[in-house]
C-alpha cells in the first residue's frame, strides 16, 4: 500500500493534534448544548470516530451515504443520497463532518437538503479541503487542512475503496490513476 504513495501530506501526529484543536474548538462552541453529528459516509468514519471522542457536549451521532466519485478520480457532480438518515434533525444543532471537500458539489447538495428539514443550526466540519477546486460557494465551519489540488488518499479516504486504513494522509501516484 505505502509503495502507492508519492508524498505524505499530513502526518499521522500532525492528524492527532489538528483533530484535538477541532474537538476542543467544537466543544467550546457549543458549550450547553448538544450536537447531531452527521458523517458522510465512508470517507468521514475514521476522522470522525477520532473527532467526537474530543468532543465535550453530547453527541448524537447519525449517517448519510451518498455518492459522487463511483471509483473514478473523476467528480461526477451527481449527488444521490444511497442511505438517508436516521432520524429527524428539525430543531437540532447538525454538524456534518466531511473528509475532504473538492469542488463543494456534494456538501452544496447536502446543505440544501438539510437546511429544508429545519434544523436549528447547520454546520460544515471537514478534515480536508482542496480550494482550488472550488465551483460553487460554501462556507466551511471547522477545517482541519488546506491541501494541492492532488488525488489524496489515507485516513479514511479512497482510491476504488482501498488506501482506507492508511493512518496518514498522502498523494497517491498517478500511475495508480492514470
Ligand atoms: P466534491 O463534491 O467535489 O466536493 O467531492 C467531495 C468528495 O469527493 C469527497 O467526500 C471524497 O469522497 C471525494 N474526493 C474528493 N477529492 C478526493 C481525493 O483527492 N481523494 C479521494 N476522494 C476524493
Ligand atoms: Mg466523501
Amino acid at each position: 500500500m505505502k509503495q502507492d504513495i508519492a508524498e505524505v501530506l499530513v502526518t499521522e501526529e500532525q492528524l492527532a493534534k489538528k483533530v484535538e484543536e477541532l474537538g476542543k474548538q467544537i466543544s467550546k462552541d457549543y458549550e450547553g448544548e448538544e450536537i447531531t453529528v452527521i458523517g458522510i459516509l465512508k470517507g468521514s468514519n475514521i476522522f470522525l470516530g477520532d473527532l467526537v471522542r474530543k468532543i465535550t457536549v453530547p453527541v448524537y451521532l447519525d449517517f448519510m451515504v451518498v455518492s459522487s466519485y463511483g471509483n473514478s478520480a473523476q467528480t461526477s457532480g451527481v449527488v444521490r443520497i444511497l442511505k438517508d438518515l436516521d432520524d429527524d434533525i428539525e430543531g437540532k444543532n447538525v454538524l456534518i463532518v466531511e473528509d475532504i471537500i473538492d469542488t463543494g458539489l456534494t456538501l452544496a447538495y447536502l446543505k440544501h437538503n438539510l437546511l429544508r428539514r429545519n434544523p436549528k443550526s447547520l454546520k460544515i466540519c471537514t478534515l480536508l479541503d482542496k480550494p482550488a477546486r472550488r465551483e460553487v460557494d460554501l462556507s466551511i465551519d471547522y477545517k482541519g487542512f488546506d491541501i494541492p489540488d492532488e488525488f489524496i488518499v489515507g485516513y479514511g479516504i479512497d482510491y476504488a475503496e482501498r488506501y482506507r486504513n492508511l493512518p496518514f494522509v498522502g498523494i497517491l501516484k498517478r500511475e495508480i490513476y492514470e
